[in-house]
């Protein structure tokens, strides 16, 4: 079985896109590193236990990371996921809790352990945790065998500004890092989860009737929902981590990516935490990063469907 590292800040699509990679029988999660983004450190901690309860497969250890960026004070996005992150509706761990240990020692520890190529990182947050581990152990984190990461508007516009995406510019300084650092990078980009890869109304309620853990990962998308239908008319989700999860680990899901040179935007300026993906080769310089634009949505949402039982 493949190894992965999954790092979160587990707010309410983060959630589904753990229970969908916990009922994946390829992979094995050696374990979750948490980190500030949706919601602060310890609330994204108890979210990833609660979620491995709910998903009830396999236990991995739990260990909380960064509690904020590297240089900027963090924004939450409690309108998009609720101050809870998980829609407000008074969900609960019931036992669990987190391992000691902190979490950028234990990703460093893991890939020392292992051999290069053994253990894959993805990352549904803000890649804070990930720099730093990158930082204090450049060799041992050259040992991934790839990084991919939800984040980036990849070839679209942002959804925090027209060119910036949640992940990335929540702390762009440590997105910075882990671009340049030249290990092999996947960015799954906004663009991979909207329009017909978003969930309509049907596919919601497929999921939710299935039975306690689609049930779980649509309820607790509750403040994401209600903002949708606001904006849209009708209930329907952007799973932009679920994307990124099925990209990942199931590469039938891709439609479209390409390698690109990458650069993140860290100027103090309109365009902070924008990813220039250099689609014309203006620079001349060599492409460091793959970037998925684009899912098959009907292999996608399949592969939804069946990690999740629904
Ligand atoms: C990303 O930002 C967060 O709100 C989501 O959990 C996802 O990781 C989408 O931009
Ligand atoms: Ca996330």
């Amino acid at each position: 079985k493949q190894k992965i590292i999954i790092d979160t800040d587990c707010g309410s699509d983060d959630a589904m896109a753990i229970a969908m990679a916990l009922n994946d029988p390829n992979y094995e999660i050696l374990f979750f590193s948490t980190v500030a983004g949706n919601v602060d450190v310890d609330q994204a901690t108890y979210n990833t236990l609660m979620t491995i309860e709910y998903a009830g497969t396999y236990e991995p250890p739990v260990y909380r990371g960064c509690d904020t960026a590297l240089i900027r004070n963090m924004v939450f996005a409690h309108e998009t996921h609720g101050m809870d992150g998980m829609g407000d509706i008074g969900l609960k761990v019931k036992n669990s809790k987190p391992t000691s240990g902190h979490a950028v020692n234990k990703i460093i520890e893991a890939l020392d352990k292992h051999d290069p190529g053994e253990i894959e990182i993805i990352t549904l947050g803000t890649l804070t945790n990930i720099a730093l581990a990158i930082r204090l152990a450049p060799d041992t984190m050259r040992k991934v065998k790839r990084i991919t990461i939800m984040g980036t508007a990849g070839l679209g516009v942002g959804n925090v500004t027209p060119v910036a995406e949640f992940n990335i510019w929540q702390d762009a300084e440590a997105a910075k890092i882990v671009n340049d650092f030249g290990v092999p990078i996947m960015y799954v980009g906004w663009d991979a989860c909207i329009d017909e890869a978003m969930l309509n109304e049907e596919e919601i309620n497929r999921i939710r009737n299935s039975g306690e853990l689609g049930k779980f990962v649509i309820d607790c998308n509750t403040c994401l929902m209600e903002m949708n239908k606001k904006r849209f008319g009708e209930y329907c989700l952007d799973m932009a981590d679920p994307s990124a999860i099925a990209a990942a680990l199931n590469h039938e899901c891709i439609k479209e990516c390409e390698k690109y040179y990458c650069e993140v935007d860290t100027s103090f300026g309109p365009s902070y935490g924008g990813v220039l993906v250099d689609q014309y080769r203006f620079s001349e310089k060599e492409p460091n990063a793959y970037v998925c634009s684009k899912l098959k949505v009907d292999v996608y949402k399949d592969y939804i469907f069946k990690t999740l039982g629904a």
